[in-house]
């Protein structure tokens, strides 16, 4: 496979006379893709019906002539002002009931009939006049669902959508007082017209109410988006592809990826860094101007799973953004290593985000890969080398890794909705798991709970609601737990106790969750952070706490863990199950990464420093291969 490289561009930016100078200017890069059109809808269609489609199609067509391949987005992430004049009731309302308002982008509520079929009726109107067109090569729908907090909606048109979700869900109100334990402080309903959306309650609302209400929200958009792709596909074979984010759970992007042919996502390494990420003000200083060593990694080995094997970055950081805390500049090289870390995980194409920097309105302090005023920006040069080096190397064969990390959107809900300690955070736990084992140079895959699990060597389940079917059949060596398998398809406490796993006889009698300022040492020198459950049981203690609780039981490769290890006792208790599992393992200096393909190793330093390992020096944000024999 070509792995390939592009940007995005905003045509309706700039005077039609530009047009072909960028798109020269993008061949010269080495640029493949350009995506378009994806909040273009005011000079689509400036008033109802009035289509001014033209300017797109000759966009296109300068783009296309020049060498570029083009992807074209859907615009329904920014329905213009018309819109809500027509639709004075399509805007979402948060949970404090305020209505989210018009004047910047994603202001519709999945749940709205009418919007939903305006952004049909868009798409079709796109797809009859682009489908043919020969240089589109791919369709984005919408942009970034969930971006800015945009799945939850607690309008009228989610409630009463709600109430018919849960009529199809449980068929009785009986059902339903059953399945949420309604019973309990007489929260019992006798028709579904009565069941409110779960916010503005006087104390929390019942955590089974809220896991319903989120798993109605993940399939509204699942909905939404099936709209469009169900048009689309009635009219061209080009690759349907949707561009994910970073750390955004709110819904379930593997039942959005189903109905997709690619996943992509957003990269802003330094962005989440500084905003989503928790870590040390030391840990957050060393990567200031490269982002988290491990971060972007998780989202590129998540998103291969979403997409089933395909995957794109669709946006990737070039310089300082605008829209975190504080907004450093990349160090020289970073945006060429965010690159080929993507394509050392699998991606087929990165592309930049943006061409050149937007001189007005919210983005206009966001790098692109020219300057304002044309000038190209430091990033334009890395994105020819990538290029260049493409060019040179023979493709990287991805393979499947030896470790699994099972990861789902359910648990995440779950956990938000009943965290019983206010640092399980679902997100972080999965991805220390995910950290503590690249530490020990393994590359990994995530799955979801239902993949087959059988070509795994060594898998990590941390977290999960329920203990999948998958694991339960599992004969290699997992970790599992803490939390796996305590709660019920509803959120409440099976019977008998989780985790319930076969053939491990171990029961979680209690949890208790820990305030920062707390820790549950083990016998072995290391420590549980924020959660720790009291085991019960026959099966083998493995790891006990010094006061000689169980931490760690087992059954062959079985293991379940009652707590969240800190970093080092992270690192010890994956080393040893690797070496179970025959799967070598070498702790990493600080800031640097092995990725392992089936054709090739890849080195990847984050650190601010350069490095000497494995008989390399691999200088500062700096990535190095090597053919694998
Ligand atoms: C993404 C979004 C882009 C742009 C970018 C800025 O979340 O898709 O439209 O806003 O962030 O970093």
């Amino acid at each position: 496979m070509k792995r390939t490289l592009g940007v995005c561009y905003y045509p309706e930016h700039w005077p039609e006379d530009r047009w072909a100078i960028d798109a020269a200017q993008m061949i010269e890069a080495g640029l493949n893709w350009v995506r378009v059109g994806e909040f273009a809808w005011s000079r689509l269609e400036p008033s109802p019906g009035d289509l001014q489609l033209d300017w797109l199609e000759r966009a296109i067509n300068v783009l296309g002539d020049a060498g570029l391949q083009v992807v074209l987005g859907t615009p329904t992430a920014t329905p213009p002002r018309w819109m809500l004049d027509k639709h004075p009731d399509m805007l979402a309302l948060d949970a404090q009931g305020q209505t989210r308002g018009f004047g910047s982008r994603r202001h519709y509520c999945f749940s709205h009939e009418g919007y939903i079929a305006e952004s049909r009726r868009i798409t079709e109107i796109l797809a009859k006049r682009f489908a043919k067109n020969p240089h589109i090569h791919a369709w984005q729908t919408d942009n970034e669902y969930g971006c800015h907090e945009t799945i939850l909606s607690y309008s009228e048109a989610a409630k009463r959508a709600f109430q018919d979700w849960c009529a199809q869900s449980y068929q009785s109100t009986d059902a339903l007082n059953r399945a949420w334990g309604n019973i309990f402080w007489s929260m019992e309903y006798d028709s579904f017209d009565q069941i409110g959306l779960p916010n503005l309650t006087v104390t929390e609302p019942n955590p089974s109410h809220v896991l319903a209400f989120r798993r109605f929200s993940s399939d509204q958009v699942v909905r939404f988006n099936r709209v469009q792709t169900d048009v689309l596909r009635a009219h061209t074979d080009a690759p349907l592809i949707h561009n994910y984010m970073g750390r955004v759970t709110d819904f379930d992007h593997y039942d959005v990826g189903a109905d997709l042919d690619i996943a992509s996502w957003d990269s802003y390494p330094i962005g989440f860094l500084s905003d989503r990420l928790e870590g040390s003000p030391e840990h957050k200083a060393r990567y200031l101007r490269q982002g988290d060593p491990d971060m972007q990694a998780f989202h590129h080995d998540l998103y291969r799973a979403v997409g089933k094997g395909r995957w794109w970055i669709m946006e990737q950081q070039p310089g300082p953004v605008n829209w975190a805390p504080y907004n450093p500049a990349p160090l020289p090289g970073m945006a060429r290593l965010w690159a080929w870390e993507a394509f050392a995980h699998g991606a087929e194409a990165v592309l930049y985000f943006r061409w050149r920097q937007a001189p007005f309105a919210q983005e206009q302090m966001h790098a692109g890969l020219l300057r304002p005023d044309a000038v190209p920006a430091p990033a334009l040069d890395e994105a020819r080398q990538v290029a260049n080096e493409l060019a040179a190397l023979p493709d990287v064969d991805i393979g499947q890794s030896r470790v699994a990390l099972i990861f789902d959107y359910v648990s995440c809900w779950a956990w938000e909705a009943q965290p019983q300690g206010a640092d399980f955070d679902m997100f972080r736990l999965a991805f220390e798991t995910y950290r503590a084992a690249r530490r020990l140079g393994l590359s990994l895959d995530i799955v979801p709970p239902d993949a087959d699990l059988s070509a795994y060597e060594m898998v990590l389940a941390p977290g999960l609601l329920e203990t999948p079917d998958s694991l339960q059949k599992y004969k290699g060596i997992a970790l599992i737990g803490p939390r796996t398998g305590s709660k019920t398809a509803e959120l409440s406490i099976p019977t008998p106790m989780g985790p319930n796993i076969k053939g491990l006889d171990c029961t979680v009698a209690r949890v208790e969750s820990m305030p920062p300022t707390a820790q549950v040492e083990l016998e072995n020198g290391g420590a549980f952070l924020h959660w720790f459950e009291e085991l019960e049981g026959n099966a083998e203690v493995s790891l006990r706490s010094s006061t000689g609780a169980p931490a760690i039981m087992r059954a062959d490769g079985l293991h379940y863990i009652a707590g969240w290890p800190n970093a080092a006792s992270y690192a010890d208790i994956i080393e040893d199950l690797a070496a179970q599992a025959n799967i070598p393992t070498e702790r990493m200096p600080s800031g640097l990464r092995v990725r392992d393909t089936c054709s090739h190793r890849f080195w990847i330093n984050y650190a601010p420093e350069a490095v000497t390992y494995q008989g390399k020096t691999i200088a500062a944000a700096d990535v190095l291969w090597d053919a694998r024999d």
